[in-house]
């Protein structure tokens, strides 16, 4: 079995290394010559864990490469996936498929024999239709199956994502089509990972229906968590109580700074022009949305808070600055819109992050990037912890006090114990829990 992957994005990359681990010859194709040459030379465009041996494993063993040449990639294969990107459209929030099509249409002036063209990116329903139609009209010979995949990646576990998944969603009516994908996904099997055959418009669903709904689950106990504040509840304890409900779910219940990262904030906003559009209005979405936006804003305001109400002339160590740890991602994550509310309110701003500091130096001015997180806390007034990297959980907390000027952390995670806390002797502020707690008995 031979498959091209057009796009060595995120999905693309982790996508094609995995199925070349399955055994199926993979050539990922990409327009970008500055990236290929990377791959080919054994370096990663992302950081995503595992990945770089993944990829020199199978590229030894000859069943991955790389090439900018579509045409001769796409001939020669039994499956084609798309990957490419499907970014919100300035201005409205529509996910923008320009490059869906424009793959679509390389795809088809290239095809030969039977081949199934996969759309792996997230895209809205009905884009498998206009792929198929695009292909017909490029190129009326053209013997096509047009087939919806979802992928359900995670940044930093993607590839135990790939290889151990809840389900594989499929989306055909064809026969032809459905052996071609039961062959590549075989391996699945094995695991008794369960496939879901459906059409492809629900197949097209199913992947927004899941990210609005976990974007949701989270917004959700992020409110419990403000609720709690007030009423001196606990949320962690409130996610267990009510997680440990199979219907409900212990998963995705970790209240923090509001979601980001390249695909809730963009997908749940498409599902909610989708269906503005063909007029049922999503209105548990569209909350999400709005909520999740204000949070960012709000997590400022709270660092203030946690800072005696001013910062004026303050410094603040941000420790963390990706949306979620594990990646180097910075799309939409929260330290951008927190960095921002803490620089307006009259803070100097210190930070640290373990690998998104390359990326966020484009994106944050006047910002002082440190070394570790204890350079980002000399002589800084407070820390406030945004991402949740391992690192940052089991800091020297002697240490922490002798260099910032004030012991006072600010935990948007929830990674450390209030009283754990207020026993080191810090003014720890954490969300949606009690500032401490009595001590066990
Ligand atoms: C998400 C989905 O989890 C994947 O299944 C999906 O394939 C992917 O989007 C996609 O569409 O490509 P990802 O964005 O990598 O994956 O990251 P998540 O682990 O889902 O986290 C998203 C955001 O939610 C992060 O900002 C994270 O900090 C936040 N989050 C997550 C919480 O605040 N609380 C939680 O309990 C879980």
């Amino acid at each position: 079995m031979r498959i091209a992957m057009i796009g060595t994005g995120y999905v693309g990359l982790v996508s094609g290394a995995c199925f070349s681990e399955f055994g199926v010859d993979v050539v990922c194709v990409d327009k970008d010559s500055s990236k290929i040459e990377m791959l080919e030379a054994g370096r990663m465009p992302i950081y995503e864990p595992g990945l770089e041996n993944l990829v020199k494993k199978n590229v030894d063993a000859g069943r991955l490469s790389f090439t900018t040449d579509l045409a001769t990639a796409v001939a020669s294969a039994d499956a084609v996936f798309i990957a490419v990107g499907t970014p919100s459209r300035r201005g409205d929030g529509h996910a923008d498929l320009s490059y869906v099509y424009g793959a679509a249409k390389e795809i088809a002036a290239a095809v030969q024999g039977y081949t199934v063209v996969v759309t792996k990116s997230t895209v809205p329903v009905g884009t498998g239709r206009e792929v198929e139609r695009i292909i017909a009209e490029t190129r009326p010979d053209a013997d096509c199956d047009v087939v919806s995949n979802p992928e359900f990646l995670r940044e930093g576990s993607a590839i135990e994502d790939f290889m151990r998944p809840d389900r594989v969603v499929i989306g055909t009516k064809s026969e032809r089509a459905e052996e071609v994908m039961r062959e590549l996904y075989r391996p699945l099997y094995l695991f008794e990972t369960p496939i879901v055959f459906t059409s492809r418009q629900t197949s097209e669903l199913i992947k927004y229906a899941a990210n609005t709904f976990l974007a949701a689950k989270i917004t959700f106990i992020n409110e419990i968590a403000d609720l709690c504040e007030v009423v001196d509840a606990d949320v962690q304890d409130v996610a267990r109580g009510i997680g440990l409900d199979g219907r409900i779910g212990r998963k995705f219940l970790h209240a923090g700074p509001g979601y980001g990262g390249s695909c809730f904030p963009k997908d749940t906003l498409a599902l909610v022009r989708t269906a503005e559009e063909v007029g049922r209005p999503l209105r548990i979405i569209e909350t999400v949305v709005d909520v999740n936006a204000k949070r960012k804003h709000q997590m400022a305001e709270k660092i203030i808070a946690g800072c005696g109400d001013d910062v004026s002339g303050k410094t603040i160590a941000i420790l963390g600055v990706t949306f979620k740890p594990n990646t180097d991602d910075m799309r939409d994550s929260p330290s951008i819109e927190i960095v921002a509310g803490l620089q307006a309110a009259g803070a100097d701003v210190r930070a640290y992050d373990p690998e998104g500091m390359t990326e966020a130096k484009e994106m944050m001015d006047g910002v002082i990037w440190c070394e570790d997180a204890y350079d980002a806390m000399t002589d800084a007034d407070a820390v406030a912890i945004v991402t949740e990297w391992n690192q940052f959980r089991a800091l020297d907390l002697d240490r922490m006090k002798d260099l910032l000027s004030e012991p006072v952390m600010i935990d948007l995670r929830n990674i450390y114990n209030p009283d754990e806390m207020a026993q080191a002797g810090f003014h720890y502020v954490s969300i949606g829990r009690p500032a401490t707690l009595s001590a066990p008995a």
